[in-house]
């Protein structure tokens, strides 16, 4: 009878675990862990014990990529990529639609949120030197996130087709045309001919909504794999950096923290334990 609560609550568990059960047995390989074993690795890792809050930004990068493509296919369901409709479509949404302008105002300044979070995450993984080896692919990976960022923010600009859009990308587009040997071509590839009009709303359009989105999320999985991989660095001054034992006895095992199950059981508390490198 005394069993009966702990009897319960172990069924419900079960019943709880049972569709992440399912999943994973129907994604998994023999010996290989599916996508909840994955999911779990991924979230449940050893990190070095002296990781701090700058750890956190790139996290909070990938919170402001998030936003920006929620909030940007909203937009998408009421935004017309055509001169003729574009600003009225923009005015819609921001004066008619519920809530609209808090998700316009959400994806613009958004997009201003992530580009700060980008350098600001880069600061930290550059004053920690965690760019060095075995990171350096990591980094080539970043700054061709951080190149396509800002063209998001380009292509996106225009959209609104209101007088500060267009004369912002006349300037732009002027720019790139103006830069030696492949820039006339280029000037004329972005503005889709030789004058910025309808064409060139649409090409920003297709940019800006498939084209680089798509190429960030695929550099961002490629980002987290590597860290995943690798492992997060300790910080310069971390005692056990550049491959020093650590001093004294290991750390005695904290209670109520969950870290890395094998890959294909579900969460188990152990001990945080801390991967150095
Ligand atoms: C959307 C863009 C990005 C996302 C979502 C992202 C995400 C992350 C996360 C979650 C980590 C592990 C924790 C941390 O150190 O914060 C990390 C590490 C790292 N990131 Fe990024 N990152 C982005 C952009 C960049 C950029 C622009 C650079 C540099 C040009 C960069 C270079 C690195 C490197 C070298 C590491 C390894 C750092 C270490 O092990 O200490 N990342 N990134």
């Amino acid at each position: 009878m005394a069993n009966k609560p702990q009897g319960r609550s172990h069924q419900l568990l079960q019943i709880l675990l049972y569709p992440l059960n399912w999943l994973e047995e129907r994604t998994s390989l023999p010996g290989r862990s599916g996508i909840v074993g994955g999911i779990k690795y991924f979230l449940f890792r050893k990190v070095p014990s002296d990781i701090s809050w700058g750890h956190t930004l790139g996290s909070a990068a990938l919170t402001a990529f998030i936003v920006q493509a929620v909030t940007g296919v909203i937009l998408a369901m009421y935004y017309k990529p055509d001169p003729n409709s574009a600003y009225e479509s923009i005015r819609h949404i921001t004066d008619d639609l519920w809530a609209g302008w808090l998700v316009r105002g959400m994806h613009r300044w958004g997009a201003s949120v992530f580009i700060i979070l980008l350098f600001l995450h880069m600061g930290r993984v550059f004053l920690y030197g965690a760019y060095k080896y075995p990171r350096e692919l990591n980094w080539i990976i970043g700054v061709l996130i951080l190149v396509l960022g800002m063209m998001e923010g380009f292509f996106g600009y225009l959209l609104p087709w209101d007088q500060t859009a267009y004369w912002a990308t006349v300037v732009g587009v002027n720019l790139q045309a103006t830069g030696p040997f492949v820039g006339p071509f280029l000037g004329d590839v972005l503005r889709g001919g030789s004058e910025i009009g309808p064409d060139t709303l649409a090409r920003f359009y297709s940019l800006h909504m498939l084209v680089i989105p798509g190429a960030l999320a695929a550099l961002i999985g490629l980002h987290l794999w590597l860290v995943v991989r690798i492992g997060v660095s300790s910080p310069p001054w971390s005692p056990t950096e550049a491959g020093r034992p650590e001093p004294g006895p290991p750390p005695a095992p904290r209670k109520g923290l969950v870290a890395p199950a094998p890959r294909n059981g579900l969460a188990a508390p152990v001990s945080r334990g801390a991967r150095r490198r």
